[in-house]
């Protein structure tokens, strides 16, 4: 028989799943938002993680242990006295194997709990008895807002993450008992998304990336415009990535249909002149500047206010084009205080490197990433090759998050932060 863990060994890093080979052990405590539970076993498990679910008494009247051991594939811990482990220490064994635990939902009693050290279960037990350099504690707090914004909640809270715990979310909006504000838990997606984040090395901590990211749009007239096919995946991937490595990131999209990375700050334009008065004025609080946009060259001089229509004479309408402003040059010929430090890419169709070198050159920046453009725009994955000073550097075909993640590191290998 095939080994699929085998075969995932023989596969690049890069195009491994983000959870692969970490095992989560995945507590409930009591709260509604354990029926989110259910999905978010099968998010860190299709990310490749072993879960194994530990629920309290509480949690079990919320769902049933025999979902949460289908889902996990795994028979559910409930109980300190399990028979199963024979030397009656489920507690530590559990903490052992764990690569991080991660309690969703946190009810505010749980978390009472924490703050107390109290281990009257098996759940809180195994939280106090993790080796706390070795096996991280998240914790997803889901609760009524009152509940949420009580201070003994909050004094709580502070108390957990003193002691070393990473608290995700809440989020704000509906809650199950009608009222309206903080204390969602996360989504499946958004916790699975933290978790994979968690386990990214934060070699941008304390550093402030700007991205500039998809395709602008040029007005002709109210209806037309020129743009191109970026569809912005590589610059949100970026984005992702640089958030992902504790940086404070802020992009800045043209139009494009992506959902915003969680933790970045996200301004929206459409033309490459918005694009140039969006990231000028930020462009010296960042440390870090990546353009990933595909900003058109020109743009129509002057839009037209109404929709051009045919004349009858059969002849296309001619309008006068200029040069959009090059944002990138500009910001990389900021004074040197003012100036972060500048990544640019190449989307050419041909002469990739050559091309890429010039850009160097021409946009006096220290690193161009290039791609060939029709081979990748709207596509998952990428190719891409580092051009610098110091030569050229392929990174082999992979997907537009991988790649990213690659780049961040070699971002964070070529830049000093600056003084403080
Ligand atoms: N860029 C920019 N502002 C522009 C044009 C390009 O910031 N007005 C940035 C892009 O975001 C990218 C780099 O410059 O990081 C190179 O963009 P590209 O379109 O490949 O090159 P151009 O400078 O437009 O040159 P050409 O069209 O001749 O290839």
């Amino acid at each position: 028989m095939i080994n699929p863990t085998a075969l995932m060994e023989c596969r690049p890093m890069s195009t491994l799943p983000d959870l692969h080979l970490k095992h989560i052990v995945l507590g409930l405590s009591g709260g509604i938002a354990c029926y989110k539970s259910a999905e978010l076993v099968r998010e860190l498990v299709r990310a490749g993680a072993t879960v194994q679910v530990v629920m309290t008494e509480a949690a079990t009247q919320f769902i049933t242990p025999v979902t949460m051991q289908a889902l996990s594939n795994r028979s559910v811990y409930l109980s300190q006295w399990d028979a199963r482990e024979s030397n009656a220490m489920a507690h530590i064994n559990l903490s052992r194997e764990a690569d991080a635990i991660l309690v969703a939902p946190a009810s505010a009693d749980f978390i009472a709990k924490l703050a107390q050290g109290r281990a009257d279960e098996l759940l809180s037990l195994l939280c106090l008895a993790r080796p706390v350099d070795r096996c991280p504690l998240l914790l997803a707090p889901a609760m009524n807002r009152e509940m949420w914004a009580h201070p003994a909640t909050q004094r709580n809270l502070v108390q957990v993450k003193t002691d070393g715990a990473t608290v995700l979310g809440p989020a704000a909006g509906d809650q199950a008992c009608g009222e309206i504000g903080d204390g969602r838990m996360l989504e499946a997606d958004e916790l699975r998304d933290e978790l994979i984040a968690f386990f990214q090395p934060k070699l941008l901590a304390g550093r402030g990336v700007l991205v500039t990211a998809g395709p602008t749009f040029e007005a002709i007239d109210p209806v037309r415009g020129i743009t191109n096919h970026s569809s912005g995946k590589m610059g949100f991937a970026v984005a992702r990535a640089a958030a992902e490595a504790g940086a404070r990131v802020t992009l800045v999209a043209g139009p494009v249909h992506l959902p915003t990375p969680r933790h970045v700050r996200r301004i929206d334009v459409s033309s490459a002149q918005q694009m140039y008065d969006a990231v000028l004025p930020l462009a010296a609080q960042h440390d870090i500047f990546v353009a990933t946009a595909a900003v058109a060259d020109w743009r129509p001089a002057a839009a037209g206010t109404h929709k051009l229509k045919k004349d009858g004479s059969g002849r296309p309408p001619t309008f006068e084009l200029i040069e959009n402003p090059d944002i990138l040059a500009t910001v990389a010929r900021l004074p040197p205080a003012q100036r972060p430090w500048c990544v640019g890419f190449a989307a050419e169709s041909h002469d990739l490197v050559r091309h890429a070198r010039e850009k160097l050159q021409r946009k006096a920046v220290p690193l161009i990433v290039g791609n060939l453009g029709p081979a990748t725009f709207g596509r998952d994955d990428n190719t891409l090759v580092l051009v610098d000073a110091a030569g050229e550097h392929e990174l082999p075909a992979a997907p537009k998050l991988a790649l990213a993640r690659q780049l961040v590191r070699e971002i964070a290998a070529r830049h000093t932060p600056r003084p403080t």
